[in-house]
């Protein structure tokens, strides 16, 4: 196809990644994720121009830093690399502003990160594991094996919100509005995914904070909680974010969307994986104990966030390139995550992959992922109680990704399962 012919088009899907001129690849375009095409065109740029310049798109001009090394260069770098002119391609929502610790530099980064750190580390998650495994229980237990259902629906998303209900102790009847919260939170136009407008999705945060500032006012004094919300409230550091609200409704997005998405949606691509990769299930039939590894494995796998962005502080040559003060740098991880540079038959899963947990899934650097633990765990659980159960969770029909550069979500995923 021509360029002037692709020029026209307003989905790129069906456009083969070397026939577009290299100084006109957009890797912001959502529907590249959403077809489950990235991988190639990231492929063309890793090989020929991989700190890539876009000039012109819809989320303006950026940087593509697309491979293992340069990603953690740029991770590493916070310096010069800042997180607090946003961590999403584009312009971020100019009705709310709000600001959260995974968008703030040093110190205040450290200040807030370090008072809720506690509720996803370990301590507190050998206490919850009892409970998670309860309730991966229920849920496998009530799923309908031999007909067809929604995977998406019954399984990640139930335990994800489960969970998530868990780390804030949010009242567990309203625990849907932490999933429709998280939804709405990553429906901006940036990214691809506006199915509500700005206005819509600031009502609906508008309602998500004030929701959040009743359950502060009642835990503000009592320290007997280790949940997020009392931590916040009650430490030195962070008792009057409540008069921030935007600081406070930050927080919250992100800690929401933290939780939500990202373990959500590696939990069906595992079981997509897996089905995609029929010798990989007959080796974990064979030996669950690689349920760990194979946990690293689907969250390389799968890459729930492609990207994280940061602003240029400084000039910068990287990797030849030069990278201005005030530039717009986008860290593609999904990139990074398949890379033969560094990583072996990158475009494999393989369950038993040596160093599995070197992925770049979780970021590097100060503001590497606080609930990686908290992810693997659940993952690790589901696993097992998975594999006591069914010999096979076949995927039996189309799937369904979200069209967004931010998140790789998979939004249905028809599945039966096999009694083992
Ligand atoms: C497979 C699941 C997950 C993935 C792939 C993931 C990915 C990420 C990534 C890429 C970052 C930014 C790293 C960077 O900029 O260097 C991040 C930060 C963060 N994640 Fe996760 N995440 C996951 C699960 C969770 C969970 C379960 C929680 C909390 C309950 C969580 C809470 C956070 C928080 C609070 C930050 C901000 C850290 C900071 O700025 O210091 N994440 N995560």
């Amino acid at each position: 196809m021509k360029w002037s012919e692709i020029k026209q088009l307003d989905s790129w899907v069906e456009v083969d990644p070397y026939d577009v001129p290299l100084d006109k690849i957009d890797m912001s375009r959502p529907e590249l994720f959403e077809a489950n095409v990235h991988d190639r065109w990231f492929a063309r740029l890793r090989k020929e121009d991989p700190v890539h310049y876009c000039a012109a798109s819809k989320v303006g001009a950026f940087w593509s830093i697309t491979t293992f090394d340069d990603i953690k260069t740029v991770d590493t770098n916070h310096q010069i690399f800042s997180s607090a002119g946003g961590i999403v391609i584009g312009v971020p929502d100019a009705n709310l502003k709000t600001a959260s610790f995974i968008a703030m530099d040093q110190p205040k980064h450290d200040h807030q990160r370090r008072v809720v750190a506690p509720s996803a580390g370990p301590v507190n998650l050998n206490e919850l594991q009892s409970v998670i495994r309860e309730k991966a229980c229920l849920i496998l237990d009530n799923l309908p094996v031999g007909e067809t259902f929604d995977w998406v629906e019954k399984v990640s998303i139930e335990m994800t919100t489960y969970m998530l209900a868990i780390l804030f102790d949010f009242p567990m009847e309203d625990r849907h509005k932490l999933t429709h919260w998280s939804d709405v939170a990553t429906s901006t136009e940036a990214t691809g995914n506006f199915a509500i407008t700005p206005k819509e999705r600031e009502i609906e945060l508008r309602e998500c904070l004030a929701y959040f500032g009743e359950l502060w006012h009642q835990r503000a004094g009592n320290t007997e909680g280790f949940d997020f919300i009392t931590m916040f409230a009650n430490h030195p550091d962070t008792k009057d974010m409540i008069d921030d609200p935007m600081n406070f409704l930050g927080n919250l997005i992100l800690l929401i969307v933290g939780g939500n998405d990202t373990t959500r949606n590696s939990m069906s691509g595992g079981v997509l994986a897996l089905n995609d990769f029929p010798e990989q299930y007959a080796l974990l039939r064979e030996k669950p104990e690689l349920i760990p590894n194979m946990v690293s494995e689907i969250i390389r796998w799968q890459t729930p966030l492609p990207h994280m962005r940061r602003t240029a502080l400084e000039d910068f040559e990287l990797n030849g390139k030069q990278i201005k003060k005030g530039d717009q740098v986008i860290m593609w991880y999904t990139s990074g995550n398949r890379d033969d540079s560094a990583i072996d038959r990158p475009e494999a899963f393989i369950i038993d992959r040596p160093k599995a947990r070197q992925h770049l899934s979780f970021g590097f650097g100060i503001h590497r992922c606080m609930g990686n633990r908290v992810a693997e765990l659940q993952l690790k659980i589901m696993w097992e109680e998975i594999m006591k159960r069914f010999s096979k969770v076949e995927v039996v029909g189309e799937v369904k990704r979200l069209p967004s550069n931010f998140v790789f979500g998979i939004t249905e995923m028809p599945v039966r399962l096999h009694a083992a």
